[in-house]
């Protein structure tokens, strides 16, 4: 039978909880259809950083290495100073495991979810490709006269020819096989007659961040002639996020870099129905791809049942597919579009009518 290993890190406060019912659910359509997962755990996290002063000890990224996937809780506990663990952690696997995009498909799966008026799920379904190891993140800058009253606080952001072009070739790709190849709807006439079947939209500050997305501009038309059928479009990030409310439907896919991408997905993740449901990849499609769910540790959640394990269970379907278990992820999505649509009250944790195990239970018995 085929056989994946994949390392699990619960993490912090309410991580373990929806790991566990992404584990149920990856489970049950692993039985359904035909293979097994091993799940390796690793306890990093605020708790054993309290206890032994590390974060991550330096055999652990070697250790990571050697699998395919990683599926990852949450990181983030009250008593450790913010930044230590998602740096520690987070940041580092992103960076040293070169997982370098950050994908976030964004769909909403029934109308009463999404604070929007009058948007179902018809209009809100795109994805979001974020470069995710350059950018403001790489930690490059420093202080001058730190303390003194001439301060400066530099904070710079690294785009690299390879590193930019990299993640635009991986969003074009996407692009191709989004929606299953079939074409996207938001099309207009003039579009189809051109030959074009999917958008995707580089979000970025051409008008002020002249150096970077300069870069990214002239990479992603010359990379762009490779691909007769996407149709090139543009948005400055502050445009994207007011189209996000007012007109969501107008995205298929977008791309951007590290620091908008955290930005704009936030916003997504509320209209898709909130942390409840939103999940990411961060991907190295040659390497060891890390998959999370959105919400973070919600630590004063923890342990009372009530959490939303969606986004986990999203999460873990997400993993299936970049494993190549494609029926396998669309089983689990079916199944949660399914259940949300038929037992659950509320996506808001505390709301939902059932409790977090009873929910992985519900989609894992859908499976
Ligand atoms: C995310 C998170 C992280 C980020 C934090 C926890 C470092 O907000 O995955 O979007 O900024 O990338
Ligand atoms: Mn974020």
């Amino acid at each position: 039978m085929k056989t994946y290993d994949i390392a699990l890190i619960g993490g912090d406060g309410t991580g373990p909880e929806v790991a566990a019912e992404g584990i149920k659910v990856a489970n049950a359509a692993a039985n359904k259809f035909g293979f097994k997962i091993n799940w390796h755990p690793y306890d990093f996290g605020g708790e054993r950083y309290l206890k032994t002063g590390e974060v991550l000890p330096d055999s652990a990224v070697g250790e990571l290495r050697k699998f395919k996937a990683i599926f990852l809780g949450a990181v983030g506990h009250p008593q450790v100073k913010p930044g230590i663990l998602e740096k520690g952690i987070l940041l580092r696997l992103r960076f040293e495991l070169e997982q370098y995009i950050n994908l976030r498909p964004v769909k909403l799966y029934r109308a009463q979810d999404c604070p929007l008026k009058d948007k179902g799920p018809e209009h809100v379904d795109f994805t979001v490709v974020r470069e995710n190891n350059e950018g403001l993140y790489t930690g490059a800058g420093g202080f001058l006269f730190k303390g003194t009253p001439h301060e400066v606080a530099l904070q710079e952001s690294v785009n690299t020819r390879r590193g930019v072009e990299r993640c635009l070739k991986y969003a074009f790709e996407l692009a191709k096989k989004q929606r299953g190849g079939k074409p996207w709807k938001g099309l207009k006439p003039e579009d189809v007659s051109a030959g074009k079947t999917t958008q995707l939209t580089l979000c970025g500050k051409t008008n002020v961040l002249t150096y970077a997305f300069d870069l990214w501009e002239r990479a992603f038309h010359e990379l762009g002639a490779n691909y007769p059928t996407v149709k090139r479009d543009y948005a400055h990030v502050d445009a994207t996020c007011m189209w996000f409310v007012k007109n969501p439907e107008w995205f298929d896919v977008i791309v951007t870099d590290n620091m908008f991408g955290d930005i704009i997905t936030d916003i997504a993740a509320m209209i898709q129905g909130g942390l409840g449901v939103a999940a990411g990849g961060n991907i190295n499609p040659e390497g060891t791809s890390m998959f999370e769910p959105m919400g973070g540790s919600a630590p004063k959640y923890t342990g009372q049942n009530v959490i939303n394990p969606i986004a986990a269970i999203n999460a873990a379907g997400m993993m299936l597919d970049f494993l190549g278990e494609s029926q396998a992820a669309a089983a689990i999505e079916a199944a949660v579009v399914k259940i949300i649509n038929t037992k659950i009250q509320s996506l808001a944790a505390g709301k939902m009518g059932y409790g977090t195990r009873e929910v992985g239970d519900l989609v894992a018995a859908a499976v």
